[in-house]
């Protein structure tokens, strides 16, 4: 049973969300209120899923289903956080040596790896770096992230206790949607980072991320709000499709702002179970 300091606490978020998103309809469900969803029988949405991308640091890439229960991973050695943080610097080094997008893409000024706790149990997957992102080599630094800060604040968690990242590590020309092409060369080191932090959870922010994360072509606004499943040859990550924060300021509605903060309270459910 939830401690009355826990219902303070959830209290205490909830009207800190209220202002900080300016949700005007924050749905009934908390995380405390029933147990946490399982993440593969959330997912209902019948949809033909195309094979996923192929990883070319592991050859294979199962086709990911939206079905596919989440299960630990089956070979990924334990690592502590300091072994972490050194195998995600080494795989920096490498990504830039020798990204194939990266190392020829001209838009760029620096790359953007990625950041945050290097044992993250949440990790947050955007589009591409934009100006700033570009400008600082920090993930979601603009407005955009500014919004991303408040929702990861709105969850009870600071910036530094997740890790954000993006598909693309360079920033595309005049900040067009990634090609194809640029994902499948780029983001085999994300799925390196991820199979490194192994987290408990990913968020997937709009449309390109989620479309790779889950190797399917459905649109966001049928995917956000059902748990879906990130699997390859060595983890299977339950994932959250939500929109882009981007997105979001462009849509500042309460029908918005209160989809995203469900599918956030559905995180955060998983998260933080009732019994904890
Ligand atoms: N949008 C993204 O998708 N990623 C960033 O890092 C910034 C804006």
């Amino acid at each position: 049973m939830p401690q009355q300091n826990d219902l303070k606490r959830i209290a205490r978020q909830h009207l800190e969300t209220d202002r900080l998103l300016g949700v005007d309809f924050v749905p009934i469900k908390t995380p405390q209120s029933e147990p946490a969803p399982e993440p593969a029988a959330a997912a209902e949405i019948e949809v033909n899923i195309p094979p996923g991308p192929v990883q070319p640091s592991t050859g294979t890439r199962k086709p990911t289903s939206l079905f596919e229960a989440a299960s630990p991973a089956q070979s990924v050695p334990r690592r502590s956080r300091q072994e972490k943080a050194d195998a995600l610097e080494a795989l920096r080094t490498r990504h830039d040596e020798t990204c194939p997008h990266c190392t020829t893409a001209t838009a760029h000024t620096q790359t953007v790896f990625g950041e945050g706790a290097p044992d993250a149990e949440l990790i947050f997957i955007g589009e591409a770096p934009g100006e700033q992102e570009d400008r600082t080599g920090r993930p979601f630094v603009g407005r955009a992230g500014r919004k991303l800060d408040e929702i990861i604040q709105a969850m009870g968690l600071a910036r530094p206790d997740v890790y954000i990242a993006n598909v693309l590590k360079s920033r595309p020309m005049g900040n067009r949607t990634p090609l194809p092409t640029e994902v499948e060369q780029c983001a085999a080191f994300l799925a390196e980072q991820i199979r490194i932090i192994q987290p408990k959870v990913i968020v997937g922010l709009g449309g390109p991320a989620v479309k790779w994360l889950l190797g399917t072509n459905v649109g966001i606004t049928r995917l956000r709000g059902q748990w879906a499943t990130f699997t390859d040859a060595e983890v299977s990550v339950p994932v959250m499709p939500t929109f882009h924060p981007a997105y979001l300021l462009r849509n500042y509605t309460p029908d918005t702002r209160g989809k995203v903060w469900s599918d956030m309270q559905q995180v955060m459910a998983y998260l933080q179970p009732a019994s904890e």
